[in-house]
């Protein structure tokens, strides 16, 4: 039997539904693979992580770390929600600004800024996130050039492990992200003394899919020492703090996460501990979830195309693979499946999913108990709506799939699905070529 949650459910047919939509009846109208997310538990997930540090702290931001899913429809709906946006490059900053988030509500990430990113961001006006000393002497530069004024804060490597996936872990000691703290004092100090800029904030983003609250208990302490070291050395109030995103999700049944509330309980009180030891101004709290919003909210729909029984293993093979969902390869990921046409079927058989690609890593799912499944039945991979889509490729020169809103509108297509021209899109031949 399928366990339904609030948003993913078995409707009287007996077919697995998104936001109360029958996914079975949707990619019969659509083709397959295909990408399909509910904009009620956006909202709601959105609304969740605000509320519970309002709740605890009081003055707080959410911004949408739109790197996990930066389709425009999602886009429009946190902007609806009033939610601000972490961006890491020009294109983020092209797709927020025309789903009409406003530049004060964005705030620009990304390590190896380019002075054509740098100057487009100042030219906008959204605070400008550094990554290192040489990202804050080229702005200094350009700023002098242009004579405009730039806000900026500061990315912290902390040096803290998430606990996570290697490949998700963004503030250990080694990483490629961050200013190290023994630098830190130096960038606020030349940045208070440049001409054109205004020192906003300071910010940190240990990684990605935390499941526990203590490494952001021990990252918050030391951002807050970091803040109390600059108000001291340099007598600079910081108007945020950004602790950036990572908050895990359930990808597996039973498995541990934390909530925005366990978060919120756990580190709030440091956050106030610090603020008194420092006599600190109380600065907005800013988190950048991306992961936490949109991933359960998301569902990627492939049909069986092969079932092949080799003397070692079955494959279930189907009309999907890492180009569309990378993240099982890339991370090995787990992603629950489930047959979206018989989903209360009992487990009959351990099966791996096998994607279209022509690559031996292309297993989308290993070792997996699932009903019997036949050529046909649709497969749902939950908590796909977070670098899911957005990692896609045509790697094997296959079309990238649609992307579909559910609601109570019902569902509304948000991306039609790529069609062979757009292979050929931006190609060109040289005319000595095309010659017999
Ligand atoms: C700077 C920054 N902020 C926020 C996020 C969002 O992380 P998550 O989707 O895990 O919440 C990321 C993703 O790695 C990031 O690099």
């Amino acid at each position: 039997m399928f366990e339904s949650k609030s948003h993913i459910t078995v409707n009287p047919q007996g077919n697995l539904a998104l936001g109360g939509v029958d996914l079975v009846k949707l990619v019969d109208r659509h083709s397959t693979p295909l990408y399909v997310y509910d904009e009620q538990r956006i909202r709601q997930r959105y609304r969740e992580f605000k509320e519970a540090f309002e709740k605890y702290y009081g003055d707080v931001e959410v911004f949408y770390a739109c790197k996990a899913n930066s389709n425009l429809a999602i886009l429009h709906i946190l902007r609806q929600e009033e939610a601000g946006v972490d961006i890491l490059s020009e294109g983020e900053l092209y797709l927020t600004l025309l789903a009409g988030i406003r530049p004060e509500k964005i705030i620009f990430t990304g390590n190896n800024k380019t002075d054509k990113e740098l100057e487009k961001a100042l030219k906008v006006g959204v605070t400008i996130n550094l990554d290192s000393l040489h990202e804050l002497d080229r702005l200094i530069r350009i700023t002098e050039r242009e004579k405009l004024r730039a806000k900026v804060s500061f990315r912290v490597n902390p040096e803290v492990s998430p606990e996570t996936h290697p490949y998700l872990s963004t503030g250990l000691k080694e990483s490629k992200f961050g200013i190290h703290e023994n630098v830190i004092l130096d960038g606020y100090k030349k940045a208070k003394e440049a001409e054109f800029l205004d020192i906003v904030g300071i910010h940190m983003h240990i990684g990605s899919q935390i499941t526990k609250t203590s490494p952001y208990e021990v990252a918050t302490a030391r951002l807050f020492d970091i803040i109390g070291r600059i108000k001291n050395n340099l007598g600079i109030e910081l108007e945020f703090a950004d602790l950036g995103g990572g908050v895990g999700i359930e990808y597996k049944e039973a498995q541990e996460i934390i909530t925005p509330e366990d978060l919120a309980k756990a580190i709030v009180p440091i956050i106030n501990e610090k603020i008194k030891e420092y006599s600190l101004k109380k600065p907005e709290l800013i988190f950048e979830p991306g992961r936490f919003i949109v991933g359960d909210a998301g569902i990627m729909l492939t049909r069986v195309s092969t079932v092949k029984s080799t003397p070692y293993k079955k494959f279930i093979g189907c009309d999907s693979g890492f180009h569309v969902l990378l993240r099982p390869v890339i991370y090995s990921a787990y992603h629950e499946v489930i047959v979206a046409n018989k989903p209360d079927e009992k487990p009959q058989e351990i099966v791996d999913i096998a994607g279209n690609v022509c690559e031996s890593g292309d297993i989308l799912a290993r070792d997996r108990k699932l009903p019997t499944i036949e050529k046909g039945d649709v497969l749902a991979f939950l908590d796909s709506g977070a670098y899911g889509f957005i990692m896609a490729s045509q790697y094997n020169s296959r079309p990238r799939p649609a992307e579909v809103l559910v609601s109570q509108e019902g569902a509304e297509l948000i991306r039609q699905v790529e069609d062979f021209s757009s292979l050929i899109e931006k190609q060109l031949i040289p005319e000595r070529l095309m010659k017999e």
